[in-house]
Order: structure tokens, then C-alpha cells, then sequence
């Protein structure tokens, strides 16, 4: 059974993931205005204390959306920790969260009781990020309400497990909130989700490559220039394997076909393990970046998967 929260008047069954340095609010509130889940990592707002004015700004303009839209209600938001030592914020940034009553919680890295017991204590829930079916099973076992399965091809870090694989794992155990990730860039990958047995599509590639995400521009053209093979999977960058875009290591003077491989105990969000700087330099993308064709607006983005996953319904139902 799905919460309300990731139902009631949502547009798709669609979440827009956190994007580390990409997500603020106007991408956020774009998205729930659209009619998907909006989310942002909260290390986005720096320094620590902007967190307070994003989320105050976030919730006071859905209200004011909400107030004037009676026949269009926006999607709720989500805020995204990173649970691991690397994050000093946490205790600061999840009390943010209690104090603006943020209703999706999404929880990468370590799934910890605290974080799920603070964001139960007022009607919120937790969505916890996995690449296996084991991580699955201890985040649910430690109280998180929903699990986002991460699979192979998704941008940042990403897994390695085929999505029919790790859906149908999890689903022998689980049959609450479902999330799928990687590579879903289309109306027809939304409903495929939703065919293997996950209730909704967590994407986030495809709105790196909008107007209101804080990407520069070359980072948003070449998102529309490639396509699957000019993804690379690397550990090199910050310890973790993830995806990045071939042609930002080759901007960088680096061989993306002959990356070393990187020591996974020096992960660290703040800093690159060497070398340029992941994320701000070294530009990640998911596979599914060939379904993005131009730049434009998040709401011509959404617009876009409705009406393929119309069509994709409609080609289903003959
Ligand atoms: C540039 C970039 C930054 C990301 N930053 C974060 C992050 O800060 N926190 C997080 O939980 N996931 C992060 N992710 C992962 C996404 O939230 C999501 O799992 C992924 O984008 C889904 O795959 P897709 O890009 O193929 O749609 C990031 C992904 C990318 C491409």
C-alpha cells in the first residue's frame, strides 16, 4: 500500500531524485509544481544555516501555490541525508527537517533507526536508497517505511544489479513503497517500473537537462549529446562506484576508458579522493541520457512523460 503522500494528486507516479550541487529550490518546487515529488540533498544548502531558508522557502510557496491552485495541488517535497561519517551535519539538518515537517525523507548511505524514528515522530516517512537486496532488508528491519532500488545505469552511485533482478528480490519480501531507479528517462520506462512490481520511478538524470537546474550549461548540452556509451562507471572520483559523463574525464585531460581505481575507505561528499573535483568538474549521468533530446523546462520534461506514459498504456492495453 502506498502513504497518501507518494499518491494524492501526483501528476506521475514519479519522484525527482536528489542531485548533490544540482537541486535547489527552484528545481524542487518546478517539480512539485509539475505534479512529481520534488527532492534536494540537504548538503545542497550551505552553509548549513541556508537549510532553514530553503525549507521555509520550499513550504511557504507550495502553500501559496496550493492556496491558488485548488484544481491543481502540487506534489509534496523531499529532502535527502546522506547517512555516513563524512556528514557532520546530520543532527542539524535532520532537526531542520522535524521543525518544517518535511513529509519525504530520503535516507542514502546508512540506514540508521534515529533518522527514521525523528522524521516518524511527526507523520513523515522515510525512503531508503539500496543497491541490493541485503541493504534492502536492513533498512526496512531498522525502520525505514519505503526503499529506493537503485540498479544498474543510474547516474551518481549507482548499482550493478539488472532492475528485473533486484524488483523482483526485494518484492519476495516486501510489499510496501517501491521505488525503482536507473535509466528511466521516458514514460514508457515509468510504467515498466510499475510492471516489474515498483510503485513509482525515481529519475534523475533527465532533470539535470532543465532550465531550473543549477548545471551549467555545457553539463546540460552534453547530457542532450549522449547517449549510453559515453557513460563510464568509476570508483576514481569519490571511492564509491558511480556514473559519470565520458566526455567531462576527457575535459579533464583523462582517459575515461583508463580511470585507476580509487581506495573506497577516502569517500568523501566534500572532496574529490584526487585529481578534479567529482561532481563540479567530473559531470554524473545515468545511461538513460539519450531519452533527453534538448534543454527545456521541467514542466515541458513532465509533460513529456505523460504523454509517453499515455501512449505507453495505451500501446499495452490492444
Ligand atoms: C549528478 C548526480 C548527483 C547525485 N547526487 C545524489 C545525492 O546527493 N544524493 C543521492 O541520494 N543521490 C544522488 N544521486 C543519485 C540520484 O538521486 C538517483 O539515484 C539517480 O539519478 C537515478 O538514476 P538516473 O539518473 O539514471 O535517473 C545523484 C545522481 C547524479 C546524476
Amino acid at each position: 500500500m502506498l502513504p497518501a503522500v507518494l499518491k494524492d494528486g501526483l501528476r506521475l507516479p514519479v519522484i525527482g531524485s536528489p542531485l548533490f550541487i544540482i537541486s535547489h529550490p527552484e528545481l524542487t518546487l518546478a517539480q512539485c509544481k509539475a505534479g512529481v515529488v520534488g527532492a534536494f540533498p540537504a548538503l545542497n544548502a550551505r552553509p548549513e544555516s541556508q537549510l532553514d531558508e530553503w525549507l521555509a522557502e520550499i513550504t511557504e510557496e507550495l502553500a501559496a501555490h496550493n492556496a491558488a491552485h485548488p484544481e491543481r495541488q502540487a506534489a509534496p517535497f523531499a529532502v535527502n541525508q546522506i547517512v555516513h561519517t563524512s556528514n557532520r551535519r546530520l543532527e542539524h539538518d535532520l532537526m531542520m527537517c522535524v521543525k518544517y515537517k518535511v513529509p519525504i525523507v530520503i535516507s542514502s548511505l546508512g540506514a540508521v533507526a534515529e533518522v527514521n524514528d525523528a522524521i516518524h515522530s511527526y507523520g513523515g516517512i522515510v525512503l531508503h536508497d539500496v543497491i541490493n537486496n541485503r541493504h534492502a532488508n536492513s533498512a526496512i528491519r531498522k525502520g525505514a517505511d519505503g526503499l529506493i532500488a537503485v540498479a544498474t545505469g543510474a547516474g551518481g552511485h549507482a548499482g550493478t544489479l539488472s532492475p528485473f533482478a533486484l524488483v523482483e528480490e526485494i518484492r519476495e519480501w516486501f510489499d510496501g513503497p517501491l521505488l525503482l531507479a536507473g535509466a528511466i528517462a521516458t514514460g514508457g520506462g515509468i510504467l515498466a517500473a510499475q510492471a516489474m512490481g515498483a510503485d513509482m520511478a525515481y529519475i534523475g538524470t533527465p532533470f539535470i537537462a532543465t532550465r531550473e537546474a543549477r548545471a551549467a550549461d555545457g553539463y546540460k548540452e552534453m547530457i542532450v549529446g549522449s547517449n549510453a556509451a559515453d557513460i563510464v562507471y568509476s570508483n576514481y572520483f569519490t571511492g564509491v562506484h558511480g556514473n559519470y559523463l565520458k566526455g567531462s574525464i576527457s575535459a579533464m585531460g583523462m582517459d575515461p576508458d583508463k580511470l585507476p581505481v580509487a581506495d573506497p575507505t577516502k569517500m568523501d561528499f566534500d572532496a574529490a579522493v584526487s585529481g578534479p573535483k567529482a561532481w563540479k568538474e567530473i559531470w554524473g549521468a545515468g545511461q538513460g541520457v539519450s531519452a533527453v533530446k534538448a534543454v527545456g523546462t521541467v514542466e515541458e520534461l513532465v509533460s513529456r512523460m505523460e504523454r509517453e506514459y499515455a501512449q505507453a498504456r495505451q500501446r499495452l492495453a490492444v
